[in-house]
């Protein structure tokens, strides 16, 4: 018995000690934390319960009979994140540079397995360089598996992805298929093909960071869902987030305990509006203001920042708020505000959290370059999301909603379950500017005639009670009640039902 214990314990230190610790050392000494120490930092303390400690590759091409690592670069398991189930994979870049064999893929399968069936959250920590090229097909055949668990997970269980290494070939797509990517500044880098390959292909001479590194992707690309200044941030944040998520689509979000008074009024929320319609005022404000404790967790906030998407709670329970943000090209709806915030509500609606809009918004951006990029196809995406959303939707217009916008942004005529607005709210087709401009262009020489028209406009049109009239708008509300007017609609909502007719999925524009 004495032998045997000797024996599993020396097997598990072997396996513990990974590429050796040289090339942990190595790993430190590029700002980057282990496998096994990045797995300590996002689980609750002595949570982690690893499998397949002792899976090895089968691979004897190429000499690998004898490169044999227990684990073979990657760390699986599960642990608790706040007490909470959770199932994780770290790629460990000290064994074969966290490069996937079929052994490896198997081991992530596993626990891609288990999460969908028992229906937890799964989150993947990247650090590899790939397909283990001695592997050659197997290699390839591992990922397609990964891939098509990670499908089949999509919208049952939330899948992240956190990228701490290098990230290429074969080891993207798992992560783009994922509901959240977050990647880590400087040390991280994800791309198809690296620079070498590119200058062979195209001749272009790029860096890892301009290629694919966390800035680009945060700002540009809008591949990822966040940036974190390192492997501590990164994984803190990733514990943040999950306490908004529900563990899978079986479930309700969870509710956590609140010190907030869900019937508190903001007094300083009926200025917030500026007397010059075309001033800009910091929509994050109304959220601060709104959300338990100010507390909300940005998803995407460098891309696309004229939308806010972000978690909030209400008493106490998970929302996703949406919001325009007039801070940033005066809140207009672009090709990459659309395609964030309908990913953004289609996860939210596949995961029954509730929907919270705040809209502030002059219209779609116009311009050969929007309508080029295909801007139609990718507004009708945001369009589409909240149209099909069965989760409760409440509204709350605080000042533009003009034209197809005010249509997208979670109107009543998309099922908006319960719209309100501020007094300060001008739901139109368009600007009183523009509209003048149109429908009295023979007036246009008379300065005189067409500040009368645009102030007969504005007093007709620049108000939110046109709308009410018709009861597009449920009630005009003051700014200071808006908390408890959204939490009072909620509350109503909280055994809403509402199915849309069968089908065996959309076909949401892509
Ligand atoms: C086997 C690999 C490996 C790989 C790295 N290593 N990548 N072993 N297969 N893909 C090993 C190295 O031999 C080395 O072993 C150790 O990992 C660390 O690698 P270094 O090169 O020393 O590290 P670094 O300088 O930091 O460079 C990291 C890197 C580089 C940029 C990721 O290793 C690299 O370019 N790797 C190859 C990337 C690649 O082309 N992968 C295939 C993609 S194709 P020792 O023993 O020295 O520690 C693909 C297709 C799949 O993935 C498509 C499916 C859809």
């Amino acid at each position: 018995m004495k032998n045997m214990i000797k024996e599993l314990d020396e097997r598990r230190e072997a396996a513990l000690a990974g590429g050796g610790a040289k090339r942990m050392q190595r790993q430190h000494d590029k700002g980057k934390l282990t496998a096994r120490e990045r797995l300590e930092l996002l689980l609750d303390e002595g949570s982690f319960e690893e499998y397949d400690m002792f899976v090895e590759h089968q691979c004897s091409d190429f000499g690998m009979a004898d490169n044999k690592v227990p684990g073979d670069g990657v760390v699986t398991g599960n642990g608790t994140i706040n007490g909470r189930l959770v199932y994780v994979f770290a790629k460990d870049f000290t064994v074969m540079g966290g490069s996937l064999s079929l052994a490896h893929a198997n081991k992530i399968c596993k626990v891609q397995d288990m999460a969908l069936k028992n229906g937890a959250p799964i989150i993947g920590l990247f650090d590899s360089g790939g397909a283990r090229i001695q592997e050659g097909v197997d290699a390839l055949g591992g990922y397609a598996e990964v891939f098509q668990r990670n499908v089949l997970a999509s919208g049952v269980i939330p899948q992240i992805s956190v990228i701490m290494g290098p990230c290429a070939g074969g080891d993207v797509y798992s992560p783009a298929i994922t509901d959240f990517i977050f990647m880590v500044r400087d040390t991280s880098y994800l791309y198809v093909t690296g620079p070498g390959v590119v200058k062979t292909v195209t001749n272009e001479i790029v860096t890892h960071e301009e290629l694919g590194g966390a800035s680009m992707h945060g700002k540009v690309s809008g591949v990822v869902e966040g940036t974190f200044e390192n492997d501590f941030e990164a994984l803190v944040q990733v514990r943040r987030l999950i306490d908004f998520l529900p563990a899978s689509n079986r479930e309700k979000p969870p509710t956590r305990p609140v010190f907030d008074e869900a019937m508190r009024e903001e007094a300083s929320l009926d200025s917030l509006i500026p007397d010059n319609p075309n001033t800009p005022y910091d929509m994050k404000e109304l959220l601060q203001k709104v959300a338990d404790e100010g507390d909300f967790f940005e998803i995407m906030p460098e891309f696309g920042a004229n939308i806010i998407t972000a978690f909030g709670r209400l008493e106490g329970k998970t929302v996703g708020f949406v919001a325009n943000q007039p801070m940033v090209l005066a809140g207009v709806l672009d090709i990459d505000a659309s395609k964030k915030a309908a990913r953004f509500v289609r996860f939210c609606d596949a995961f029954d959290i509730p929907l919270v809009t705040f809209v502030d918004v002059p219209g779609f951006l116009p311009g050969t370059k929007q309508e080029s990029g295909g801007l139609i196809k990718h507004g009708a995406k945001l369009l589409f999301a909240y149209a099909e959303a069965t989760v409760p939707k409440v509204t709350v217009i605080t000042r533009k909603a003009y034209g197809g916008a005010y249509d997208v942004m979670a109107s009543k005529h998309l099922r908006g379950d319960v719209n309100y607005a501020w007094p300060t709210a001008e739901i139109a087709v368009m600007g009183a500017k523009g509209a003048v401009e149109i429908i009295f262009r023979a007036e246009a020489n008379d300065p005189k005639k067409i500040a009368e028209r645009t102030k007969e406009y504005e007093d007709n049109f620049a108000n939110p009670f046109v709308a009410a009239r018709r009861g597009y708008i449920d009630d005009v509300i003051m700014p200071r009640n808006t908390r408890k007017r959204v939490v009072s609609a909620l509350r109503t909502l909280q055994n809403k039902q509402l199915t849309n007719p069968w089908k065996k999925h959309d076909n949401i524009p892509l």
